[in-house]
C-alpha cells in the first residue's frame, strides 16, 4: 500500500504542475490576444473599447498597428517630432490622447482628421510647438492642454485663433515664450488673456512707416535731382544765353567797322 500512495503523490505533483503551466500558458495566450499593438501595453476599459498605453518606449513614429476601437491612447514620453496628417483617422472612436512629454514642432494639416467627432481630451503640453497651425486641428472640438511649449507670438498666430474650433479655455495653454514684435510686452503672458495687445496692427503700423519712409527717401531724391538738374541747366542756360546776347553786338560792331573801312 505505501508504493501506490507515493506514486500517487508524484503523479499529482506533476498533474499540478501540468495544470499550472497549462494556465500560464492561456493566461499568455489570452494577453497576447489582447496586446493589439506590437510595441504598446493594451487593456479592455470598462464600458467597452480599449485604452493602449504606449508611454516612454522612445518611439519615434506613432504606431499604425493600433486597435480601431481604441478609447484612450497614451503616448506621452516618447520622440515624436511630427504628427503627419492623417496619424490617428483609423482611431473613429478615440476620447484621449495623450501626445505630451515630446518633441513635436509639427503638427501637419490633416494630423487629427478623423477625431472631430470624438475626440474629448488632447494632451500636447510639454513639446516643441513654436507655430500654431489651425490646419491642424480641423474640425476638433476637444479640450487641449497646449501649456509648455515655446510659442511664439505674433500676427498668424492672432489670425489663426479664431479659425479653430477647440474649446475656447484650451488656447489660455498658449503662452508666448518670443513675440514679434520682441518688446511688445507679452512675453510670459497666456495670449489670449491680453486683449488690448493687437500683433496685427503693430506690424501694419511698423510696415507703413516703413513705406512712408521709403516713398520719403524716394521722394526727396527725385526733388533733389530735380534741383539739381534745374540749377546745372539753368546755369548752361544763362551762359548760353549771355554768349548769344554778346553775339549779335560784335557782330554789329566788326559790321559798322567793315562799312566804315569802306566808305573810308
Ligand atoms: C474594426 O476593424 C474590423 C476589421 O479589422 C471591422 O470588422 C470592424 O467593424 C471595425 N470596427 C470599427 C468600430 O470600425
Ligand atoms: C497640462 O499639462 C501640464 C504639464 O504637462 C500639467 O501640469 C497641467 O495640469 C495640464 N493641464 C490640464 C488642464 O490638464
Amino acid at each position: 500500500m505505501p508504493l501506490p500512495a507515493g506514486w500517487l503523490l508524484r503523479h499529482s505533483v506533476v498533474t499540478c504542475l501540468l495544470l499550472h503551466s497549462l494556465v500560464l500558458m492561456t493566461f499568455c495566450f489570452h494577453h497576447a490576444a489582447t496586446s493589439c499593438s506590437k510595441s504598446c501595453y493594451c487593456s479592455e476599459g470598462e464600458g467597452g473599447g480599449k485604452t493602449v498605453r504606449c508611454s516612454n518606449l522612445q518611439l519615434t513614429e506613432i504606431p499604425k498597428d493600433l486597435p480601431n476601437d481604441t478609447r484612450r491612447l497614451y503616448l506621452d514620453f516618447n520622440l515624436f517630432t511630427s504628427a503627419p496628417a492623417n496619424a490617428f483617422a483609423g482611431l473613429p472612436h478615440l476620447l484621449t490622447l495623450d501626445l505630451s512629454h515630446n518633441e513635436l514642432s509639427l503638427l501637419e494639416p490633416g494630423a487629427f482628421r478623423g477625431l472631430g467627432s470624438s475626440l474629448q481630451f488632447l494632451d500636447l503640453s510639454s513639446n516643441k510647438l513654436v507655430s500654431f497651425n489651425p490646419d491642424a486641428f480641423e474640425g476638433l472640438r476637444a479640450r487641449a492642454n497646449l501649456t509648455n511649449n515655446p510659442w511664439h507670438c505674433d500676427c498668424n498666430l492672432q489670425m489663426a485663433l479664431p479659425c479653430v474650433d477647440l474649446e475656447p479655455a484650451s488656447l489660455t495653454g498658449i503662452v508666448c515664450q518670443t513675440s514679434n514684435p520682441a518688446d511688445i510686452g507679452v512675453i510670459g503672458l497666456a495670449f489670449l488673456l491680453a486683449p488690448d495687445i493687437d500683433l496685427c496692427v503693430v506690424t501694419k503700423k511698423t510696415t507703413d512707416v516703413a513705406m512712408l519712409v521709403t516713398m520719403f527717401g524716394w521722394f526727396s531724391m527725385v526733388i533733389s535731382y530735380l534741383v539739381y538738374y534745374v540749377r546745372a541747366n539753368q546755369e548752361d542756360a544763362r551762359r548760353h544765353l549771355e554768349y548769344l546776347k554778346s553775339l549779335p553786338s560784335r557782330q554789329g560792331k566788326s559790321e559798322e567797322s567793315s562799312t566804315i573801312s569802306t566808305v573810308v
